[in-house]
C-alpha cells in the first residue's frame, strides 16, 4: 500500500521514474537503466542547434550510440521501438559511420523531465536519439525517434530474405546486383518479392507474375517514375521515383534486377 501510495504520488508530481532502454544486437536482449547509461565514462553534454522535435535548440545529457553498439555491421539496420510500439528504422551505416553526423543516445535524467512535445503530449524521454551536424550525413526528420523502449539492430534484407536475392554466380558489379540495392533502398519498404520481406502495402513484386512479364518496359519504367502516368486514381498509394531520387543508370540496373528475378521464382 506505501508503495502504491508513493508510485502514485510520483505520476502525479510527473517526475520521470528511472526507465530501463533494452538494446538486442542479436546476441540476446541486455537492459540498461536510466542510472547506468548516465554514469558511463563517456557521457557528454551534447548541444542540438536544430531539435527536430523540440524545434529550438536544446541540451542533453547523452551517450554515444556508436559505443552503445559494439560490432555492429554497417549493412545492418537498427530499429527502434517507442513506448507505444511504433517502430522506426535506420540503417546502422548512419549511426556507425555517419560521414560527420554523429548520432547521441539523450537520456532523461531522474528528477530533471524535458518539457512535453506539445499541449497534452509527453515529453522526448526516456530516451531519445540526436544528431549533431545532421546535414553532414543525410539524416532526415523521420530519423529522430523520441519516446524510445528498445534498440533492435536487424541483418541486412540480404541475409533476412535470402528468396530476394540475385543469384550468387553473378559478378560483383552485375547490374542485377546494383539493381538489388537500389530495390533494397527504394521499394522493400512497400513490396515484398517471392514473398518474403515485411512490406504490406504493394503487390508482391514477383508471385505470381512479375511486372517485367506483363509490362512493357517503357511501361514499367513510366510506373516507376510516375505511377499516375500509367495508371490513374485518387487512391494510388505509390509515390514516384523522379531523377533526382532515381537516376537512369539506377532504374536501368533495377528493371535488370526485377527481370532477373522472374527466372527465380520461389515455389508458389
Ligand atoms: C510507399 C509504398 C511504395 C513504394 C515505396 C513503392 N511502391 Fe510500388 N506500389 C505500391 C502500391 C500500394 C501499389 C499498388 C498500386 C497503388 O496503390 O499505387 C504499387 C504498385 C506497383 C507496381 C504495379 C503492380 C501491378 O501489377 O499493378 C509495380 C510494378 C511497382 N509498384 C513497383 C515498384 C518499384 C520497382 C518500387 C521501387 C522503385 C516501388 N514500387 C516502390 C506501393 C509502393
Amino acid at each position: 500500500m506505501r508503495l502504491l501510495l508513493a508510485t502514485l504520488l510520483l505520476v502525479i508530481a510527473g517526475a520521470p521514474r528511472a526507465a530501463t532502454l533494452t538494446i538486442d544486437t542479436g546476441a540476446g536482449p541486455r537492459a540498461l537503466t536510466t542510472e547506468q547509461l548516465l554514469s558511463r565514462a563517456d557521457v557528454r553534454e551534447v548541444r542540438v542547434p536544430d531539435d527536430v522535435s523540440y524545434h529550438r535548440e536544446t541540451r542533453y545529457l547523452a551517450v554515444p550510440l556508436k559505443a552503445l553498439l559494439p560490432g555492429v555491421a554497417a549493412d545492418a539496420h537498427l530499429q527502434f521501438v517507442a513506448l507505444d510500439g511504433f517502430a522506426a528504422e535506420i540503417p546502422a551505416e548512419a549511426v556507425v559511420d555517419g560521414r560527420g553526423a554523429e548520432a547521441w543516445l539523450a537520456v532523461e535524467p531522474p528528477g530533471k523531465p524535458w518539457p512535453a512535445l506539445g499541449a497534452g503530449k509527453a515529453g522526448a524521454g526516456p530516451f531519445y536519439l540526436v544528431w549533431t551536424s545532421p546535414a553532414a550525413g543525410h539524416i532526415g526528420p523521420e530519423q529522430w525517434p523520441y519516446q524510445v523502449a528498445t534498440i533492435r539492430v536487424l541483418a541486412d534484407p540480404a541475409s533476412r530474405f535470402p528468396a530476394m536475392r540475385p543469384a550468387d554466380g553473378l559478378a560483383r558489379d552485375a547490374p542485377e546486383r546494383h539493381g538489388f540495392t537500389v530495390f533494397q533502398r527504394n521499394c522493400i519498404t512497400c513490396h515484398t518479392l517471392n514473398g518474403q520481406g515485411d512490406a504490406k502495402l504493394g503487390p508482391d513484386l514477383n508471385l505470381p507474375h512479375n511486372p517485367t512479364e506483363y509490362l512493357r518496359a517503357d511501361m514499367l519504367r513510366t510506373l516507376i517514375r510516375n505511377p499516375q502516368d500509367l495508371r490513374r486514381w485518387p487512391q494510388s498509394k505509390m509515390p514516384g521515383f523522379d531523377r533526382a531520387v532515381l537516376s537512369d543508370a539506377d532504374l536501368d540496373d533495377l528493371v535488370a534486377y526485377l527481370k532477373h528475378m522472374s527466372m527465380r521464382k520461389a515455389p508458389h
